[in-house]
């Protein structure tokens, strides 16, 4: 049996006026013990801006979203908005959406295809690169011409694509995306990859009045959840698919089956026990269309590529730290965007294999918004739980009482060499909770490199 080690010494951090400093040395310690104040002060909010989200490799856009030169997205790096573009030589550059004159966000657009980024307020105009290119009657009203280089809107100094999902890091000195993942690549690879590559084929956003947190250490961690709080969903969807169990105690997985990955990055990764006719129905959509294809072509070609071992790991929902949520499920991938310590923004991104046919592309779709959409079946049941979380918090008494996180707090290598990297000998457990969070207490109690 291994443990982890001990990580830093936690700085204490402050916290509201007459309030007590907040000790992170509890998440460092793997004790499993949460302050809830996390989820809740505005200081600490600031400080994962600065030191989580200013320094970790965050999630961009795909490359199916910029296909031609001059093709754009907007998104945020927390809460700093980020035009994503495809340049001329095919490379892909990330900037502020921010105009260098006086702030002006450079485009409100979410997506687009243009040759130049012409500030609405006076006019400067950048490139497709995000440098400035001209300014409006800077001859007329400048003394001297204003400085193209000094003046530029920021680029996002490393960017990387990944089987053609886009992410970006302000830590020049990051190591790379891939190396960044760990023992992670050998389970989320799979994941990202698809027939002829992956295409994304539907995005859609909502608000959540709950911070990111919860989302991101749910989907890497709560197995524990999915017997209870997705039980009438599931008895309802149970009916639609052909096979399927017919009792609750056959639909459930057993609390002591499935693995659970974690690693010292963050990442995590629920790999599940479920009856294998109830997995043929989870592999979504209780579509049928859908399903023949991810079990018949996709998952051909994930065993020629992969080998069986990695092609046969059923992830029902895994968390690339900090915020991206990947639900294999639901074809789904997430973003959790923090928009204030008590609130987000869920980004969701419907993903497919880009060679299945367009009905196959449309069951998927289908699929996913019955299922993990904005009211989708299952998303209704984890949305009502983290925001009356968030409501309970509200309250004085209620935000001083620490949360209890301890459950498996032994975790294992697999004796039989099955999996890489450390996991829980279930998915009912909260070991990848705990090392999410101890990556971020880490982040969050060092400054300069992580
Ligand atoms: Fe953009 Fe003035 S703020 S040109
Ligand atoms: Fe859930």
């Amino acid at each position: 049996m291994q443990r982890d080690c001990p990580g830093p010494t936690a700085r204490v951090l402050p916290t509201r006026p007459g309030g007590p400093p907040l000790d992170l040395s509890p998440l460092l310690e793997e004790r499993g013990r949460v302050d809830p104040r996390i989820y809740v002060d505005p200081e600490v909010y600031e400080l994962e801006q600065e030191r989580v989200f200013g320094r970790s490799w965050l999630f961009l856009a795909h490359e199916s979203q910029l296909k031609r030169p001059g093709d754009f997205i907007t998104t945020y790096m927390g809460e700093d908005p980020i035009i994503v573009s495809r340049q001329d030589d095919g490379s892909v550059a990330a900037f502020l959406n921010q105009c260098r004159h006086r702030g002006m966000r450079l485009t409100q657009e979410d997506a687009g295809h243009t040759r130049v980024f012409t500030c609405t307020y006076h006019g400067w105009t950048y490139d497709r690169g995000g440098r400035l290119s001209s300014v409006r009657d800077e001859r007329e009203l400048y003394r001297c011409p204003v400085d193209r280089d000094r003046w530029s809107a920021v680029r996002v100094p490393r960017v990387e694509s990944f089987h053609g999902f886009v992410f970006g890091t302000w830590d020049e000195h990051a190591p790379s995306f891939r190396d960044s993942l760990g023992d992670a690549a050998w389970y989320f690879e799979p994941l990202l990859d698809g027939v002829g590559g992956t295409e994304v084929i539907g995005v859609t956003k909502w608000t959540v009045h709950c911070n990111w947190k919860f989302g991101a250490e749910q989907f890497a961690s709560d197995g524990y959840h999915f017997g209870m709080s997705h039980l009438s969903a599931l008895k309802a969807l149970m009916s639609q698919v052909p096979g399927a169990p017919r009792t609750m105690q056959e639909a459930t997985p057993p609390p002591d089956g499935g693995r659970q990955f974690k690693n010292a990055q963050g990442h995590g990764a629920m790999m599940a026990a479920l009856p294998p006719n109830l997995m043929r129905g989870a592999r979504l959509a209780f579509e049928p269309k859908a399903n023949e294809w991810l079990l018949g072509p996709r998952q051909d070609f994930l065993v020629r590529k992969y080998g069986e071992a990695r092609a046969s790991v059923f992830i029902p929902a895994s968390n690339l730290f900090p915020n991206m949520g990947i639900l294999p499920a639901a074809n789904a991938l997430r973003v959790w965007q923090p928009k204030g310590p008590e609130q987000m923004e869920v980004w969701s991104y419907v993903i497919a294999d880009a060679d299945a046919p367009a009905d196959v592309k449309q069951a998927i779709r289908l699929g996913n918004q019955r299922t993990f959409g904005s009211t989708g079946i299952f998303e209704q049941d984890d949305t009502h739980n983290w925001t009356e979380i968030q409501r309970v918090l509200k309250g004085r008494r209620a935000r001083r009482e620490i949360f209890n996180m301890e459950m498996d707090s032994g975790t294992q290598q697999d004796a039989e060499g099955r999996f890489p990297g450390t996991t829980a000998n279930r998915s009912s457990s909260e070991v990848a909770a705990r090392a999410f969070y101890r990556r971020w207490a880490s982040l969050l109690s060092t400054e300069g490199a992580p």
